[in-house]
């Protein structure tokens, strides 16, 4: 249990002395409890970013991005990714143990329960154009089980009810992908086989085709897609899973909160970025393949032109999902016999970007998204795909911080701001402003 109180922190503030606990986790991470700041002292604390604030207490992931260690209730992501797949992984961050056979039964069976989605969910496909970006429909399709299921919004619901919207989201998130995908092609959608485990029927109902009675996902994709999933499962405070909460908070149901969390990923700086990299790498390609004239842009301080998949909010020292991707990348390659000259490109560029000093003082590393592209595109995901596979693997991170909110009953988050706008000015009518 975290040691609350051994210690105080001291803060001068014009003159005047206030005293203000000091919070040690597990880790032995510390921080100044602020709480009551405002009140005794009048001050807030301004931190543009989040950068240093710490949203919550948690006991969902551990992170040392210094370290470079991540953990899930303890659990290594090495031990995580290397031995479990990724329904276990999601059972444990969700409850807070690993299933022993029967509870991964039981959950298996409940999540094969709910893979269908309502037929009518296909009258609003129709609607969006041809070529209409994968996460815009992500976003409307979750959303949109908020109609077909009025009893989760109900902010005061069961813990039944609660478990129910999680087995229905875990289940369907993949049915919804495979059907963006389908789309996209102008395919007939091929519905779940609830025969197949979870990664072998959302790679059914994406690569499957619907007269293909004798499909079989490839165990090394199956592997390597388990892995991926794992591996972006949950990240503690991150961009989507700081609004996941924050929508949350105002008691929002469960399937908007995942929408704005999936808007939330969407951008370039976070789950974007494996379709940017592909895209950039792609771009270093067709551009003759001069991998330093493009090192040398990402260092211009006059072009807005950035690395994708360099760099990272916490980790300064390496991304070990980053690691262990990069490995199943070479495996999943070599296995399938793929000769890819966008691989030549992405070596020849972490290799540039590791060796030259601009890089190496900002401490800026390849992270998990510079190689998980590589592994879908290998796998035959189109590039905008991509970050609608992150979503299906961090969903289950989205719905344990939620939970972990909603069970300590945590207030609406509502940060505070310092204002430098206009001081009071008179109001002058429409006809005589200059
Ligand atoms: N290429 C070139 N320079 C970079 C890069 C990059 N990818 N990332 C950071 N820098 C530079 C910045 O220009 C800045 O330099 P300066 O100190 O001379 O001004 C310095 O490194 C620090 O960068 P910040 O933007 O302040 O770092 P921050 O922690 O705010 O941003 C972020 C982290 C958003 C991930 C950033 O590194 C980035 O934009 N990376 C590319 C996008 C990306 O790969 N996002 C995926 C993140 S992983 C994930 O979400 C799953």
């Amino acid at each position: 249990m975290p040691d609350t109180n051994a210690q105080n922190c001291t803060i001068t503030l014009e003159g005047k002395n206030y005293e203000f606990p000091v919070i040690t986790g597990t880790e032995g991470e510390k921080a100044i409890d602020i709480s009551k700041l405002r009140d005794t002292t009048g001050y807030v604390t301004l931190d543009i970013g989040y950068k240093n604030t710490g949203a919550t207490k948690s006991a969902i992931t551990f992170l040392d991005g210094e370290e470079g260690i991540l953990r899930h209730r303890g659990y290594s992501i090495e031990d995580l990714a290397e031995k479990a797949n990724f329904l276990e992984v999601s059972y444990l961050l969700l409850k807070g143990e690993l299933p022993n056979k029967e509870q991964f039964e039981d959950f298996d069976n409940s999540v094969r329960h709910h893979t269908l989605v309502n037929e009518d969910l296909q009258n609003i496909f129709r609607t969006f154009p041809t070529g209409s970006h994968p996460m815009g429909q992500l976003i409307a399709m979750i959303s949109s089980l908020s109609a077909y299921y009025p009893k989760a919004l109900d902010p005061h619901r069961s813990p039944e009810a609660k478990n129910r919207t999680t087995l229905r989201l875990m289940a369907k998130m993949p049915t919804i992908c495979a059907m963006i995908y389908k789309k996209r092609l102008g395919h007939p959608v091929v519905y779940p086989n609830n025969n197949l485990d979870y990664v072998s029927n959302f790679l059914s109902m994406t690569f499957k085709h619907v007269s293909d009675a004798d499909y079989q996902p490839d165990p090394v994709i199956v592997d390597a897609m388990n892995k991926l999933l794992i591996l972006h499962a949950d990240h503690e405070q991150n961009c989507s899973a700081s609004t996941v909460r924050l929508v949350g908070s105002s008691q929002s149901n469960l399937y908007a909160t995942t929408a704005a969390g999936i808007a939330a990923l969407w951008g370039p700086l976070h789950g974007g970025a494996n379709q940017e990299v592909l895209e950039m790498l792609e771009q270093i390609k067709g551009d003759g393949g001069n991998v330093q004239k493009w090192v040398d842009k990402a260092k211009d301080k006059n072009d807005p032109f950035r690395l994708m998949g360099f760099g990272h909010r916490v980790y300064k020292n390496f991304d070990p999902r980053a690691k262990i991707i990069k490995k199943t990348c070479d495996d999943v390659l070599n296995k399938l016999g793929i000769n890819d000259p966008v691989l030549e490109i992405a070596k020849k560029l972490e290799e540039a970007a590791l060796t030259d000093p601009y890089f190496a003082e900002r401490k800026l590393y390849p992270n998990v998204d510079f190689y998980s592209g590589i592994i879908y595109r290998a796998m035959g995901f189109p590039t905008e795909m991509f970050t609608a596979l992150f979503a299906v693997g961090r969903l289950p991170g989205w719905i344990a911080q939620w939970q972990e909110m909603v069970q300590e009953n945590q207030p609406i988050g509502r940060p505070r701001q310092i204002y430098t706008g206009h001081m009071p000015r008179t109001f002058i009518p429409r006809g005589e402003r200059q």
